[in-house]
């Protein structure tokens, strides 16, 4: 439950070596005349992101769904009631707006909206409309993605995005969406992380539908590339009519590249290659079709070319010496400088839909939080147009292949009786939303070497 601002102020003051590895024990000491708050500029959107199957629950209309069933998920997890959310929306939302969010990002589940193939369901319709609007009350600008990652199970059953109606399918939905809760929704996402998507499901295969093959790989991305741009067509068409300033993007996951050995030509060219590949393709394809840029970012790799092993021909990933999340991701904030400064070559707005860590004890998210936001400071005064930034993840949820087991959360879910716990992060990210910025007190979360 929300604390005090004195506990608050008790758990962001707390002495730094406790609060991530020993490096910061040997913290700089602010200087006394440098007190300034590092403002972002007026309207900056602050929010965190979640979706829909990940803590709604009670999601059985779907491919993954079954996915779970068949035992795919680490240790055998399923998604079951998830944190509830489908219920209990309300008081997550007090959560967010006592973060001192001023926006939310979510998915409208599709599965729900229509679970037969043409048939809308206006009970479903009429549930998110009040979660839209409960969102506004609070003074929560709703940014909403039509489909992360869960498809209807009919949809899947007839093929998913390999099959020829797909892209219809996905036009006359994201018409529906407009039609219906066009009056309560600011920026819409289309499709989130097309490329995850592509490797997770058909490259690994450790989603559904676990069909692995290059020439699904193809037909699957032109997919997802004409449905984006039908998707973004449609409703253009049916918020212009109705009036609305529709402002329509992706949510685009962006890895940052480092060759592993300095001096390799080839790992440069890799690295290259890699970049041109994974986080622009999709935007090249769908040129013109963006209102603005979304980017969740997470990965950093150090590549190296290693030609004698066929399962990793060009790729392998190093973390040794760097700093890792639960989950073995780098956490590289100098990254998100890096893809700030990328995406900006397509001049238009962009917003950061997601980001964040998996760190159980917290013990190392208020630094990486602190760091990335400074790294998104940083962008806006090097030129670039960053409107938001949506932490992933408000709570604690169902990781995918991974269960329950990535705690992303700012807040702590207990899953037994779905009970919530706001973590020491928590009160980090609420200082920098109320504040409009960072105040140079958080530096504490820094450790040496980090610009400022
Ligand atoms: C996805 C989320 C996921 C998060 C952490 C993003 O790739 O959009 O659904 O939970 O990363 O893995």
């Amino acid at each position: 439950m929300p604390m005090t601002d004195e506990t608050k102020e008790d758990l962001i003051s707390v002495d730094p070596a406790s609060v991530a590895d020993d490096q910061l024990s040997e913290l700089p000491q602010a200087s006394p005349h440098i007190h300034e708050t590092r403002k972002f500029p007026d309207g900056f959107l602050w929010g965190t992101a979640t979706a829909a199957h990940q803590v709604e629950g009670g999601n059985v209309n779907c491919d993954w769904c079954r996915w779970e069933q068949a035992g795919h998920v680490l240790r055998g997890q399923v998604s079951g009631q998830a944190c509830d959310q489908f219920n209990r929306y309300e008081e997550d939302f007090d959560l967010a707006a006592e973060l001192g969010n001023n926006a939310h990002r979510l998915s409208i589940e599709w599965a729900r909206i229509e679970p037969e193939d043409g048939r809308f369901d206006q009970e479903a319709i009429l549930h998110y409309r009040r979660v839209l609007e409960a969102l506004r009350k609070r003074g929560l600008s709703p940014m909403v993605t039509l489909w992360h990652f869960t498809l209807p199970q009919w949809f899947a059953d007839r093929g998913g995005w390999e099959w020829s109606g797909a892209v219809s399918r996905f036009a006359r939905y994201s018409e529906k969406m407009a039609e219906e809760l066009g009056d309560l929704i600011d920026l819409w996402v289309t499709i989130n992380e097309p490329m995850i998507y592509l490797g997770q499901s058909y490259g690994t295969g450790v989603w559904p539908p676990g069909k692995k093959g290059i020439w699904r790989v193809l037909r699957v991305f032109s997919r997802l590339v004409r449905a984006h741009r039908a998707s973004y067509d449609r409703l253009h068409r049916q918020l212009d009519r109705d009036g609305y300033r529709a402002r329509v993007g992706i949510a685009k996951n962006v890895v940052t590249y480092e060759p592993y050995r300095r001096y390799s030509e080839l790992d440069s060219v890799f690295i290259r290659l890699a970049d041109r590949l994974f986080n622009h393709q999709f935007f090249i394809w769908t040129r013109g079709k963006h209102d603005f840029i979304g980017v969740n970012y997470y990965f950093h790799y150090r590549i190296r070319y290693r030609p004698t092993k066929i399962s990793s021909f060009f790729h392998e990933v190093h973390t040794e010496n760097r700093e890792v999340s639960d989950l073995g991701w780098e956490i590289n904030p100098d990254g998100m400088f890096d893809t700030l400064m990328s995406m900006s070559r397509y001049g238009l707005p962009v917003y950061v839909t997601e980001n964040g860590i998996a760190s159980a004890d917290d013990g190392k998210r208020p630094r990486a939080l602190v760091s990335m936001v400074k790294e998104i400071y940083h962008a806006i005064k090097a030129g670039v147009d960053v409107r938001g930034y949506y932490h992933w993840s408000l709570l604690d949820n169902f990781e995918w292949e991974k269960g329950y087991d990535g705690k992303f959360g700012l807040v702590a879910v207990d899953f037994r009786n779905q009970q919530r716990q706001p973590r020491r992060s928590y009160y980090v990210y609420q200082d920098i939303c109320r504040e409009n910025g960072i105040r140079h007190d958080l530096l504490r979360f820094l450790g040496h070497g980090v610009r400022w």
